[in-house]
């Protein structure tokens, strides 16, 4: 288990209260956070969690974390997730795990998110990390067309993408949610909210990888600690 995300773990940790409901992000670094709940919910703190994947949820009831359906809920207090890449003004791709569809709505009608990585998720610019499109399967061909058309807008161009396998195998990977993922080497996206818009106006996309302004705090585990920053928004 790598140091720095499990010390960014403890840090989210301290930031949960006796009776929250919790969304469980995916992903390495937002398990190690649901391992380090379950040993408070055994030592008898009282909370619930949403998770955002199938493999979270997994994780959650080995770890003895009490799950509840997002549509029995009326709020979620407080959401922890990781993150794949973060720029200067906090906006991040996401989905490296393929849990982005659920990820983002977890994330946006959660009243605080939290956002858990080591430093080498900060860049300057996004775009490094191949961004994740999810799209539905039904006439897939015409979306990816579509897709570049709005790289293309965003000023990306030449993109290189992958419909993304699953791990051991060349099938197509299918998420949770059933679709397929496009991984879009766009190298620099120097517009992230403009190819988000562009992004979001294609039907068959079903999510896609940008979080644009949903991380409220973000917590830089490092050897022996860990740097919180919150994020001032006007
Ligand atoms: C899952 O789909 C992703 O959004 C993860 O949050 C992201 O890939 C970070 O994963 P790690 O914590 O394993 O780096």
């Amino acid at each position: 288990m790598s140091i720095a995300k499990k010390n960014a773990a403890i840090a989210a940790l301290e930031m949960v209260e006796d009776g929250m409901v919790l969304g469980l992000g995916s992903g390495s670094t937002a398990e190690i956070f649901v391992e380090l709940l379950g040993e408070q919910v055994r030592q008898g703190m009282k909370v619930t969690g949403v998770p955002t994947s199938a493999q979270t949820a997994k994780c959650a009831k080995e770890h003895n974390v009490p799950l509840v359906d997002p549509d029995k809920v009326d709020r979620i207090h407080l959401t922890i997730d990781g993150a794949d890449e973060i720029d200067e003004n906090f906006q991040m791709i996401k989905g490296g795990g393929a849990c982005l569809l659920r990820e983002k709505i977890i994330a946006d009608i959660s009243e605080h998110v939290v956002i858990i990585v080591d430093a080498s998720k900060m860049v300057e610019a996004l775009g490094g990390f191949p961004l994740p499109v999810e799209v539905e399967p039904f006439a897939m061909g015409l979306t990816v067309e579509r897709i570049y058309d709005a790289l293309a807008q965003a000023g990306i161009k030449n993109v290189e993408t992958v419909l993304r396998p699953i791990k051991r195998g060349k099938k197509p990977l299918v998420t949770d949610g059933g679709n397929y993922i496009i991984d879009c080497a766009c190298k620099k996206i120097s517009d992230p909210m403009l190819l988000s818009g562009l992004l979001n106006s294609i039907p068959g996309v079903m999510e896609h990888g940008l979080f644009i302004n949903l991380a409220d705090t973000i917590i830089i585990g490092e050897k022996d600690h860990a740097k919180v920053m919150e994020i001032v928004r006007e």
